[in-house]
C-alpha cells in the first residue's frame, strides 16, 4: 500500500490514447454506448460503466478515489458543494421520527439544516456541546441515528475525542458523522478512530486556491453507495471540472497543509504575547484547553488561528478595515491569509445568545494563514492592530 502523499498523487484515472502525462478533463454530460445490449446492461448494473455525469464521471472517481485512500476509508462519493455532503451525509439515513444528535459548534449553514431543513420532514435534532462529553449521552434518545460533529470546529476551534464519540454512537446503534475540513485528511483521519463517515467541503484546502466548489464523503461502501443514489437522485452532483481541479489540488494538499500549519503556529505564538489580544486559540498552543488530545489526535494543529482583540466588536471592525494585506473574505483555506469576523458574517443568522453558547464572542477574529512568508502575515497583523487602537 503506497503512503499518504503517493496516493495523492499517483491515484489517477487511466490514460487515453494520447498517454497524456497530466489527467485529462472529461468535459461530457453522457457517454456512448457500444450497442443496445451495452445500454441494457449498464442500467441494469450488470456492468459497470459511465452512463451519465450526474451519476459518474472519471473526474469524479479519481478525486473519490484519492479521498478514499486519503480517509483511509473503504469508498467516497463528491457532491457539488460541501453543503452538498453534509445533507447527503445525514437525509438519505433519516426518516421521519428520526433524531439527530449535533455539536452546537458547526458552520451556520450546517445549523441551518438541523433546525429548519430536516424539522420540515418530522426529524428533530438535539445540539450537544463540543466541551462537555456528557450533554452527548445525556442528548441521546432511542430514535437517534446520527451523531454530528466539526472537529475542530467552525469559528471556534474546539475539539473532541472522535473515539470515544464513536464509541457512544455505536453503542447507540447511530452512526458518527464527522465534518473533518477543518483537520483535511492530512492531519486527521477520523475514520481510523471509528467514525462512520467524513465528508468535507472541498472548496477549503482541497482546492487551497480559492477556484472552484466541490464536496466529499468517505466511509463504509454501503453508506456510500446510499449516498451514491441519493445524489444521483437528488441531482447535487460535482462538475467534471471542479473535480478535475481538486484532484489535481489534492496532488499538493501534504506540503500546502505543512506550511499553513507552521504559518498559523507562528502566528498563534506571536499574537498570545500582544497586549491588544485578549485570548488566541490554537489547538497546538500549550495553553489550548485541550493540547493533549490535539497532540494525540492530530498530526497539526491546522492552519486557522482565532483571537479576541480588546475593545470588542467595534475594535474587531477597526482591525479588518486596517488590514492591508490579509483578504477580507468568506472562504479559508486558501494560499492567501484570510480575516473573518464571525459574529458578523458567518454566524451572523444567530442570534447573540445562540453565538455565546458556541463559543463565538462577539470579538472573535478568524484568520485564515495562508502560505505567503510569515513575517508578511505578522507584520500586516501588527500594523492593523496598532492603527485599529
Ligand atoms: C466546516 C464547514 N463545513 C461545510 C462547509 C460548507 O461548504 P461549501 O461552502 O463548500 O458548501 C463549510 C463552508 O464554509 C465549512 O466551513
Amino acid at each position: 500500500m503506497k503512503r499518504f502523499e503517493t496516493n495523492a498523487i499517483r491515484t489517477q484515472v487511466e490514460r487515453s490514447q494520447h498517454r497524456e502525462h497530466a489527467v485529462p478533463l472529461y468535459l461530457t454530460s453522457s457517454y456512448v454506448f457500444n450497442d443496445a445490449e451495452q445500454a441494457r446492461a449498464l442500467f441494469a448494473e450488470e456492468e459497470e460503466g459511465n452512463i451519465y455525469s450526474r451519476f459518474t464521471n472519471p473526474n469524479a472517481a479519481e478525486f473519490e478515489e484519492k479521498v478514499s485512500l486519503m480517509e483511509g476509508a473503504e469508498s467516497a462519493f463528491s457532491t457539488a458543494t460541501g453543503m452538498a455532503a453534509v445533507f447527503a451525509s445525514l437525509a438519505p439515513f433519516l426518516k421521519t421520527g428520526d433524531h439527530v444528535v449535533s455539536s452546537s459548534s458547526v458552520f451556520g449553514n450546517t445549523h441551518k439544516v438541523m433546525t429548519e431543513v430536516l424539522p420540515q420532514w418530522g426529524i428533530t435534532c438535539t445540539y450537544a456541546d463540543i466541551r462537555d462529553y456528557s450533554s452527548w449521552e445525556k442528548a441521546i434518545t432511542k430514535n437517534t441515528r446520527i451523531l454530528f460533529i466539526e472537529t475542530p470546529s467552525n469559528p471556534a476551534l474546539d475539539i473532541i475525542d472522535l473515539k470515544q464519540l464513536a464509541d457512544l454512537a455505536h453503542a447507540h446503534q447511530a452512526l458518527l458523522v464527522v465534518d473533518n475540513c477543518f483537520a483535511t485528511p492530512y492531519l486527521q483521519q477520523p475514520i481510523s478512530l471509528g467514525a462512520d463517515m467524513t465528508l468535507h467541503s472541498g472548496t477549503k484546502y482541497f482546492d487551497g486556491q480559492g477556484r472552484v466548489m466541490g464536496g466529499v464523503i468517505a466511509g463504509k461502501k454501503k453508506d456510500i453507495k446510499t449516498i451514491k443514489n441519493f445524489i444521483k437522485r437528488t441531482g447535487a452532483s460535482i462538475s467534471p471540472f471542479n473535480a478535475w481541479v481538486l484532484s489535481k489540488s489534492l496532488e499538493t494538499l501534504a506540503v500546502r497543509m505543512d506550511r499553513h500549519c507552521s504559518n498559523a503556529l507562528r502566528l498563534a505564538e506571536y499574537l498570545q504575547d500582544h497586549q491588544a489580544i485578549e485570548s488566541v486559540t490554537y489547538p497546538f498552543l500549550p495553553s489550548y484547553p485541550k493540547y493533549d488530545l490535539a497532540k494525540k489526535q492530530m498530526k497539526q494543529g491546522g492552519g486557522l488561528v482565532c483571537f479576541e482583540i480588546t475593545g470588542g466588536v467595534e475594535r474587531g471592525r477597526k482591525f479588518l478595515d486596517a488590514l492591508q494585506m490579509i483578504s477580507l473574505t468568506a472562504n479559508l483555506g486558501d494560499t492567501r491569509s484570510i480575516a473573518t469576523h464571525p459574529a458578523s458574517t458567518t454566524h451572523s443568522k444567530l442570534t447573540a445568545q445562540e453565538r455565546a453558547k458556541v463559543y463565538i464572542p462577539d470579538g472573535m477574529i478568524r484568520i485564515s494563514a495562508g502560505l505567503e512568508h510569515i513575517e508578511d502575515i505578522i507584520e500586516d497583523i501588527e500594523q492593523a492592530l496598532s492603527r485599529s487602537k
